[in-house]
């Protein structure tokens, strides 16, 4: 059996044992203090040693930890970043939103598979009227989406060639995990982040969080049937995979009215291979966007005649070395930015 397979068939034990491990501190534990015996770790964080030694040693299988002969364990270099809760790439939040969200929505697959989305769909409420339902499930919600893209958001900010001043409008933008990052990036540039009513505290939070509350404005609003405010910059971070194609040009034509002439949207989302064959995070999560949401996932030539459809020129693709890349359309005008960064750009 390849480990593929194997993966595949012990799947559903992965997601819920790196939550437990996070969650519980035990990873914290060994960051902090390891390498240290399973023993050790349960006497520090009063757990049961038996059950830290089982979710341990499944965790060594994962690559997550490593185990010493003397049965000592310590993160590898790879994990250490991603369950580091000090760390931008931390990942924690979002294996929350898969345990706790995402295992309860995969029992509607089987009703889909039977009757059909739309059919299933047409007596629930919008994906962000559940998402937003009480205060605990936003709060999970707005963790998972920093934790999501918070990391990456610094890569992309660098591939976006952000201009040394001007607005940039991050429309969709949550507790603004884009937004924070292109401020920190570029001290001249303000932002707004317009977004649906719950998400206005979250992002006052994180704003101060991240020291960019004075360049750092909310503005609440629904981009399906409001216009959004006017920028130099409009960035859509994991929007137009919530959206099918329909929405995603009302959209799009919404960023480009909002946008200035010689101004960029920044679409910043998963990639499909050519083929639709992967990688794994893009399949896997285009099927759990058919769950969540009413989207999916698309390749670079499919963002590309969307972007084009909606009047934007130039549009290329910058990859980062994570899984969200950036998207760039031009609104053509005198002053248009036409740099590319070293490594080049894939062109229409
Ligand atoms: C998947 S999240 C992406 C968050 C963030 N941009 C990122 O890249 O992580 C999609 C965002 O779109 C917002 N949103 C959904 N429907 C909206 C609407 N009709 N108008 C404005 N924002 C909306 C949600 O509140 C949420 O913050």
């Amino acid at each position: 059996m390849t480990p593929h397979i194997e993966q595949a068939i012990y799947g559903l034990v992965s997601t819920p044992v790196l939550h437990l491990v996070d969650r519980h501190d035990i990873l914290t534990c060994l960051i902090k203090n390891g390498p240290l015996s399973a023993g050790a770790v349960a006497d520090q964080l009063g757990l049961d040693g038996d059950t830290v030694e089982r979710l341990l040693l499944v965790c060594v299988t994962f690559g997550i930890v490593r185990r010493d002969p003397a049965g000592a364990y310590r993160l590898t270099e790879e994990a250490l970043p991603l369950f580091d809760r000090g760390n931008a790439r931390y990942i924690g939040g979002f294996v929350e939103h898969l345990t706790l969200g995402a295992a309860e929505r995969m029992q509607r697959l089987e009703e889909y598979l039977r009757r059909g989305k739309a059919t299933v769909d047409a007596t629930r409420e919008g994906p962000y009227d559940i998402f937003y339902r009480d205060e605990e499930s936003t709060r999970e919600f707005m963790d998972a989406m920093w934790h999501l893209s918070h990391g990456v958001s610094k890569e992309l900010a660098a591939l976006a060639d952000l201009p040394a001043a001007g607005l940039l409008v991050d429309a969709g933008g949550a507790n603004g995990p884009f937004a924070a990052a292109a401020l920190q990036q570029s001290p001249g540039l303000r932002a707004v982040v317009f977004d649906l009513p719950p998400v206005r505290p979250h992002l006052i939070r994180a704003g101060l969080a991240a020291g960019v509350a004075d360049r750092l404005d909310f503005v609440a609003g629904d981009f399906f049937t409001e216009n959004l405010p006017p920028g130099d910059l409009v960035s859509l971070g994991y929007v137009m995979s919530n959206w099918p194609d329909e929405e995603c040009l009302h959209i799009l034509r919404n960023a480009y009215r909002a946008c200035a002439v010689g101004g960029r949207v920044l679409v910043m989302d998963r990639l499909f291979a050519d083929d639709h064959t992967g990688p794994l995070a893009t399949s896997v999560m285009n099927l759990l966007m058919q769950l969540e949401t009413r989207g999916r996932h698309r390749t670079t030539a499919e963002y590309l005649a969307l972007l084009t459809e909606a009047g934007f020129t130039d549009c290329t693709v910058r990859r980062s070395t994570g899984d969200k890349h950036l998207i760039i359309g031009h609104k053509a005008g005198d002053q248009r930015d036409r740099s590319a960064p070293a490594g080049g750009d894939e062109g229409a």
